[in-house]
């Protein structure tokens, strides 16, 4: 039976995961290494991210399936629990998704996943290791169409400081271990659940809106997007773990030429599931140039009132940024390998619509990921040395 180590059960993709695999009754033991203070503390963590998927008593019951392993993954190396030295396969989901947090985020990211590489090579039945990177590891120079061997690459120009620890570790893994099983899975942008819509999360759902709102894209309408709903992710990363054999050690989990959507179907999908608001007329703008006006569109749209609203402004300008790409990931390999392509975002965005909390609300519960971290404690420690100088 195969005995499932998963990190990252607590956030989205790792919920969508649990809630797909345990509904499902399948046959394998999943255990989960949680940060929390003992076992039934982080059974309450699991149960909670998987009630956004069913109602709570079902949550309840299916979190009593896993086992839960109280744990830091970036210090998996030094764990000796025996639970984990059975596992056959590792799940490896976990990662500080925010964006500005630099040295913090590559620490975890980069640093702690070759911490648990370390902690897998003592798993003597390990049959596959599923790293889950992005797509986005492309940077901002990428072409039109992306192929999985494109990247890692040295000379990609990354936006965010994310997607350089998510680089790098790729990197690592392949230099410093390749005597273990690892496969990488790559997905694109995840927005939305194609059955539930917003309701397990309104992550990046939201800067579809508040586009919709402003009535402005950085880039030209036919441009495109590469969307994948979680559900569809999870049940695709459970099949790429499982699969006995694969053809490749690589995968982007995207939706790929056939399943791209354009900014004008975006924006039609908007209108057919909205149509109160008529015909949209949208303005093509230069996120360098009309910085000033955008600013006084979302100040119109939204108000800039308060921190919550300027750190909302501060991350529709950096995904737009990413927007404007007009970047499509090649998924011929997962395609090949049989899985089913993913559902097209114009296809359940109306049932994302459908979940009712305003465009502030759905970002300020994606707002972890805009966090700018507290300084280092050296720079504060001369920062307090600095101001009892002054
Ligand atoms: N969502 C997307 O659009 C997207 C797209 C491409 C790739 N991905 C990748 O998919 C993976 C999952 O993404 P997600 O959106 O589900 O992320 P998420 O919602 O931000 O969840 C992150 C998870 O990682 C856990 N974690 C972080 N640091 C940890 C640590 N030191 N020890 C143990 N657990 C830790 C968090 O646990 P706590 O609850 O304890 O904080 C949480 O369970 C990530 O690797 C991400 O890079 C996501």
């Amino acid at each position: 039976m195969p005995r499932i180590l998963l990190t990252g059960a607590t956030g989205l993709i790792g919920g969508a995961v649990l809630h797909r695999a345990l509904e499902g009754g399948d046959d394998a033991t999943w255990v989960c290494l949680v940060r929390c203070a003992g076992v039934e503390q982080g059974r309450q963590r699991i149960a909670a991210r998987l009630s956004r998927f069913t109602d709570a008593f079902t949550a309840q019951r299916l979190a009593r399936k896993v086992e839960v392993v109280p744990g830091d993954f970036t210090r998996a190396d030094i764990d000796r629990d025996p639970r984990l030295d059975d596992c056959t396969h590792v799940l490896h989901l976990a990662a500080d998704t925010s964006w500005w947090g630099d040295e913090r985020v590559y620490r975890t990211n980069h640093d702690g996943t070759l911490a648990l590489a370390r902690r897998a090579r003592a798993m003597p039945d390990l049959q596959r290791f599923l790293h889950v990177g992005t797509a986005m590891i492309c940077g901002a120079d990428a072409d039109e169409f992306v192929a999985e061997d494109d990247y890692p690459a040295a000379d990609a120009r990354h936006m965010v400081a994310y997607t350089v620890s998510k680089a790098a570790t790729e990197t690592s893994l392949a230099e410093h271990f390749p005597d273990l099983p690892v496969v990488v899975a790559r997905p694109s942008i995840v927005v939305g659940h194609a059955s539930l819509g917003a309701g397990p999360s309104s992550s990046i759902l939201w800067v579809l809106r508040a586009a919709d709102a402003l009535r402005m894209l950085p880039c030209a309408p036919e441009s495109h997007v590469d969307v994948v709903p979680a559900d569809w992710v999870a049940e695709t990363l459970i099949g790429l773990l499982t699969k006995p054999t694969l053809a490749h050690d690589l995968y982007h989990l995207s939706a790929g030429a056939r399943g791209r959507t354009t900014w004008a179907e975006v924006i039609a999908a908007f209108e057919a599931a909205e149509p109160s608001d008529g015909r949209r007329a949208f303005r093509q703008f230069d996120l360098v140039a009309d910085r000033a006006v955008l600013r006084r569109r979302f100040a119109e749209v939204f108000g800039l009132d308060g921190s919550l609203k300027q750190a909302m402004l501060r991350a529709v300008r950096a995904y737009y940024a990413f927007c404007a790409l007009d970047v499509t990931f090649a998924n011929d390999r997962l395609l090949a390998e049989g899985f089913a392509p993913a559902p097209t975002l114009p296809a359940y965005l109306p049932v994302c619509l459908a979940n009712g909390a305003t465009i502030v609300e759905q970002f300020a519960d994606d707002i972890e990921m805009f966090a700018v971290p507290p300084p280092a404690p050296e720079a504060r420690a001369a920062g307090d040395a600095l101001a009892a100088s002054a």
